[in-house]
């Protein structure tokens, strides 16, 4: 989603400069082309040769640079930019362009750029709460200037309170978001996430690999394109992203539930899910002890949640379009096509998990959708967060085409 993008970086001088570093590292890995520019303060905390290595191009600290003046340096680089991003971004820096003050290579720079431009402030809680700092803030968000709001937390001042930087990912998701198109503007889409956990006693349960991060990937990327997103989730260990509805469910009978009372008003349900096919028959209060030098479990049939959303759709008139996910060991396309008609979908991602960088636990994926009409699209390898784009670009057409 940021794939050849051109960001331009600023880092003022704060103790939160560090984690610029880190914010660096998530631009260029989802393919940004990015340029830093810092203020002479901030390379007191992170030097310049930090930056140039990490984005793999020259660093800007100086208004008037002998070389990059050639096609003066500051203009061309703000004539360039896609998106500005300043994190951290300071009171004095904040203060100075919302007063119209360019003295330097990143005052300059944000003054003469026509791209987006996000704040990421990160200052002691009394400049932030001061009235002259927010007059500032707000005098920007009025000229449409964007800000990614620090939170509560130990600050390095020692004050408790607001001013911390908001987290590298969160300002990231900013950035994407405000990169993106808003095609799903007024859309609500369901996605289910993760493995469910079936309990056998208190200590005990019957669970599988799966970590929720494709679910969690198409979750984001949905938001990020305007839709309304309803995230259920069964136990994982990712973080909440921001932005949407999460609803975290444990079993697949408390995820059927969810589902059911949601899916009259989504456009699409996703169900990226990987839900246990069966439970213990009987979940013991206490914890089952140990005997005999064999034992067995006796299991019932969960409900298929995604197939009885295909019943629904039949004997209804229910519009949403269903999404379901076929993770498989063999026969990868007649196994998703099974279950495409068994389960009435609109398309299967199917995926072989059998390989080392697709399917569970891992950032990429390799997938082939299969569409109702018999057609279908072969995902060579890419990031989930790709695949995330490529799944809903096909519901955002099925969408467009619906009368
Ligand atoms: N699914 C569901 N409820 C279930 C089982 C599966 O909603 N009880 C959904 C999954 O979320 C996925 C799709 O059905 O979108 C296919 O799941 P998968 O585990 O690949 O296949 P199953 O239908 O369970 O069949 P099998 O385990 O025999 O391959």
């Amino acid at each position: 989603m940021l794939k050849d993008k051109k960001i331009i970086l600023g880092v003022c001088g704060g103790i939160a400069a560090y984690k610029a570093v880190e914010l660096l590292r998530l631009f260029t890995k989802a393919g940004a082309d990015v340029n830093v520019v810092m203020t002479r303060a901030a390379s007191e905390f992170v030097t310049p040769l930090t930056f140039q290595t990490l984005s793999s191009n020259p660093v800007h600290t100086e208004l008037f640079n002998l070389i990059a003046e050639q096609e003066i340096g500051h203009i061309s680089l703000a004539d360039r930019a896609d998106l500005v991003v300043i994190a951290p971004a300071t009171a004095n820096v904040i203060g100075k362009i919302a007063s119209g003050i360019a003295d330097d290579i990143l005052t300059t720079t944000v003054m003469a750029t026509k791209a987006p431009v996000l704040f990421a402030p990160a200052m002691n809680v009394n400049m932030y709460t001061n009235p002259i700092y927010q007059e500032n803030e707000a005098k920007l968000r009025r000229f449409g200037y964007f800000f990614e709001s620090p939170v509560t937390g130990a600050l390095a001042c020692g004050w408790e309170g607001s001013g911390k930087l908001a987290s590298p990912e969160a300002i990231f998701e900013s950035a994407a978001s405000i990169l993106t198109e808003k095609d799903l503007d007024g859309r609500t889409i369901l996605i289910t996430a993760g493995p469910t956990r079936e309990e056998l006693d208190p200590v005990r349960y019957i669970t599988n690999h799966s970590s929720g991060k494709m679910g969690y990937a198409i979750a984001k990327a949905a938001r990020r394109r305007g839709a309304t997103v309803l995230l259920i989730s069964g136990p994982t260990s990712l973080p909440a992203p921001a932005g949407l509805q999460l609803i975290k469910v444990s079993s697949a009978v408390e995820m059927l539930n969810e589902v059911m009372v949601r899916v009259a008003d989504c456009d699409a349900v996703i169900k990226a899910a990987a839900v246990a096919d069966y439970r213990p028959v009987v979940r013991e209060s206490s914890k089952i002890k140990k005997s005999g030098d064999s034992s067995s479990i006796r299991l019932v049939k969960n409900p298929d949640i995604l197939a009885e959303l295909g019943r629904m759709k039949s004997s209804s008139n229910l519009q949403t379009i269903l999404v379901g996910f076929a993770a498989e060991t063999d026969s990868l396309a007649e196994n998703a096509a099974i279950k495409l008609n068994l389960k009435n979908l609109d398309m299967i991602v199917a995926n072989d998990v059998t390989q080392s960088d697709a399917g569970f636990n891992v950032d990429t994926n390799r997938a082939v959708i299969f569409f109702r009409d018999g057609s279908s699209k072969s995902c060579d390898l890419m990031s989930k967060d790709d695949l995330a784009d490529v799944i809903l670009d096909q519901i955002a057409m099925q969408i467009r085409e619906t009368p």
